[in-house]
């Protein structure tokens, strides 16, 4: 079997590729351990100059392993902030070398946060993007609480986290949450491109660059913040009729 997340070193990009497309790759447990490893990796690895995040299939992710989800509930939650995908959310907060991502298909849940911590965007026109947390009945992490309503507005980012609806990349594009917006068949291409470029420039200067444009630590203890929510809400009786709702592929009936 091939592995879920595949990583290649290639003229200083570090490219890292979701490769569970049966899955819509959708993240599991696992998957984020090998998130937080390439991305420490990016920091960490002089030969590292940029970290770029595509994905094989139709689809850049469908977020978090929703059967993950149902047994982290099942189990009374845990310590959240111990659980793999915080490994891979600490390591994005810290990460001072650029990231790059290649959007295409749907981005659900972290696969749109995570964007909000790299810092070129491509999409496809078509790409849709979504975070259903409150769907889910759970509630915003990656520093999104902060960050999406930064970026779009509150007003938007109110409706992307309540309303859950999926926007279109020319409506990202639009709001702010990408770079570009191009036909699909240009998303890797134009991502790798500026990714080349980046990593072209003077190493020393785009690190200085990134830091001083992001609050490091502000963002990390958001997302203990916010992790205490999520954690909360993942054992709720409300978000176990949401994971059950998705497994049987039905509505929801929330009280
Ligand atoms: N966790 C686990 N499995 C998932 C998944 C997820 N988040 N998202 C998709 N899958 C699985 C489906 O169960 C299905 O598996 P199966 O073929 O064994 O039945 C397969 O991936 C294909 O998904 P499917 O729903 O048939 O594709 P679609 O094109 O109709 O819809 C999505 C794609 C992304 C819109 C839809 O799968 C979806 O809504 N997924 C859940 C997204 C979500 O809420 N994530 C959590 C965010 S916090």
């Amino acid at each position: 079997m091939s592995e879920p997340v595949l990583t290649e070193l290639n003229g200083g990009v570090l490219t890292v590729t979701l490769n569970r497309p049966e899955k819509k790759n959708a993240i599991t447990q696992a998957m984020y351990a090998a998130l937080a490893e390439a991305t420490n990796r990016a920091r960490t690895d002089d030969a590292v100059r940029v970290l770029l995040f595509r994905a094989e299939g139709d689809s850049f992710t469908a977020g978090n392993d929703i059967a993950d989800f149902i047994a982290v509930g099942q189990s009374g939650g845990g310590q959240v902030t111990e659980a793999p995908v915080f490994h891979f959310l600490k390591a994005l907060a810290h990460l001072d070398k650029p990231a790059v991502a290649a959007v295409r298909g749907r981005a659900v849940g972290i696969g749109l946060t995570m964007l909000l911590h790299c810092d070129m965007v491509v999409v496809a026109e078509d790409a849709l993007l979504s975070a259903p947390f409150v769907n889910l009945a759970l509630a915003p992490e990656a520093a999104s609480s902060l960050l999406l309503p930064m970026v779009v507005g509150h007003q938007r980012a109110f409706e992307i986290f309540a309303l859950g609806e999926p926007i279109d990349g020319r409506l990202a594009h639009a709001w702010g949450l990408a770079n570009r917006a191009v036909p699909v068949d240009q998303v890797d291409a134009t991502a790798t491109d500026l990714a080349a470029k980046i990593a072209a420039r003077a190493p020393n200067s785009v690190r200085k660059t990134k830091r001083l444009m992001r609050d490091t630590e502000r963002l990390w203890a958001l997302m203990q913040e916010e992790g205490q929510a999520f954690g909360s809400q993942m054992s709720s009786p409300e978000a176990m009729e949401a994971f059950m709702a998705f497994t049987q592929k039905r509505a929801p009936v929330f009280g």
